[in-house]
């Protein structure tokens, strides 16, 4: 756990202390968004919009249950750490997610764009989902998925909802290709202003490597990021057969993330899914779609008696947790809260995130009257007649 000194009690203190620790392009490329940001503030905005029933105050419960079980893993609360690439954030990387999640008793996706080798992560925390991109075509796909599997990997990830936006009004970082040493010239002047970042790496031994070691193809060095984003912006995107034949090549739980619509819905159940991720990617996909959270009353709606369904984007308190479970997810995923973490206080970050939450879901089932986080329902949540934008009809 974060010491008492260390503590945050919120996601916004934690993503405070990650900008002032962090250079700023590395915070930059955590803040990520495409175009003018516009999903990417409603993901967080809708959640405002979205209000709770009046609260109760007699007959409450004295003992809440946040237990859920997804994707076949018994989790100690609806809150699971989303894939994420975690290049330079931490020297721990995504074996330090991969502990304050363990710590937390949940579990963790892991990007096929990790900065650490699948079988390092999956020896820290068992509860590992491998998550893919459609990159480099079927041969090379099975390779990486049979490499999951044999680490370890007790669920499977397809992440289809990027399409290579460009261009963000308040700019994109220049993330390097590889750390030589004109590279450490340019990015001298920020690591002086941070030194405490500068020192966490230089403490383990070096400089962020800034290769991802699980699109590497067996016996081969792993590829630099850009080689590896050069590899998927190549590979043509891929059909629902496409996805119904990587289905095949997996035997256990199979999550589609970036669902926005019934009808995706519907063919990712057809497709052999047994779980989908309503997500437009923490606003990194299409800017001027809306928040993830108004299209999940909807896709719930049509095949939540069939797939487990999750959403992710837009995550801040243990309130907005609830409120997704109570219109229809059985449980969430964070990006950016815990790359904020554990920016600012390393694997202890991550759990002090998780722990946050989880405060925050405990006290709004107290005031709602819920004994367990299975209870909630669309009731227990007021939801605007505009909210949905009219998606699913
Ligand atoms: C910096 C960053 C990197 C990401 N990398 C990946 C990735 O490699 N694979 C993936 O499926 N999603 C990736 N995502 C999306 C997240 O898994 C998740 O959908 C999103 O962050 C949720 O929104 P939130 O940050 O508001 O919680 C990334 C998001 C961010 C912010």
């Amino acid at each position: 756990m974060a010491s008492t000194r260390d503590w945050f009690e919120t996601v916004e203190e934690a993503r405070r202390r990650a900008k002032r620790r962090l250079p700023r392009s590395v915070y930059l490329a955590l803040l990520a968004g495409s175009e003018q940001g516009v999903t990417m503030a409603d993901n967080t905005a809708a959640f405002t919009d979205l209000r709770f029933a009046p609260p109760r105050i007699a007959d409450l419960p004295a003992a809440r249950d946040q237990a859920v079980t997804v994707l076949g893993q018994d989790l100690s609360l609806p809150v699971i750490a989303s894939p994420t690439g975690v290049q330079a954030v931490h020297p721990t990387g995504e074996a330090g997610v991969a502990r304050g999640t363990a710590d937390a008793g949940t579990a963790m996706g892991l990007s096929s764009f990790a900065s650490k080798p699948v079988e390092e992560v999956a020896a820290v925390n068992p509860r590992l989902f491998f998550q893919i991109y459609w990159s480099g075509g079927r041969d090379v796909i099975a390779a990486r998925v049979e490499r999951a599997r044999q680490a370890g990997a007790k669920a499977l990830i397809l992440t289809l909802d990027w399409s290579f936006a460009n261009g963000r009004d308040w700019g994109s970082p220049r993330i390097p290709e590889r750390m030589d040493p004109r590279t450490l010239l340019r990015l001298a002047p920020e690591g002086i202003t941070r030194p405490g970042y500068v020192l966490d790496w230089l403490r383990q031994g070096g400089l962020p490597g800034l290769t991802v070691p699980n699109m590497a193809a067996p016996g081969e060095p792993a590829p630099t990021f850009f080689g590896a984003y050069g590899e998927w912006l190549g590979t043509p995107p891929p059909t629902w057969a496409d996805i119904a034949w990587l289905r095949g090549q997996w035997d256990g739980p199979f999550l589609i993330k970036g669902i926005m619509r019934t009808d995706d819905a519907r063919r990712a159940v057809d497709a052999g899914a047994t779980a989908i991720s309503v997500s437009n990617h923490g606003g990194n996909n299409l800017d001027g779609t809306p928040a993830a959270i108004r299209a999940l009353p909807a896709v719930a709606g049509a095949v939540g008696g069939q797939v487990e369904v999750l959403l992710d984007g837009g995550i801040r308190r243990g309130g907005d947790v609830v409120k997704a479970l109570a219109a229809g997810a059985r449980a969430v995923m964070i990006g950016r809260p815990y790359l904020w973490g554990l920016a600012a206080a390393g694997p202890a970050g991550v759990r002090n995130v998780f722990d946050v939450l989880r405060g925050g879901i405990d006290a709004t089932l107290l005031a709602l009257g819920r004994s367990s986080v299975r209870e909630l329902t669309p009731d227990d949540v007021i939801i605007p007649h505009d909210f949905t934008h009219g998606l699913g009809k």
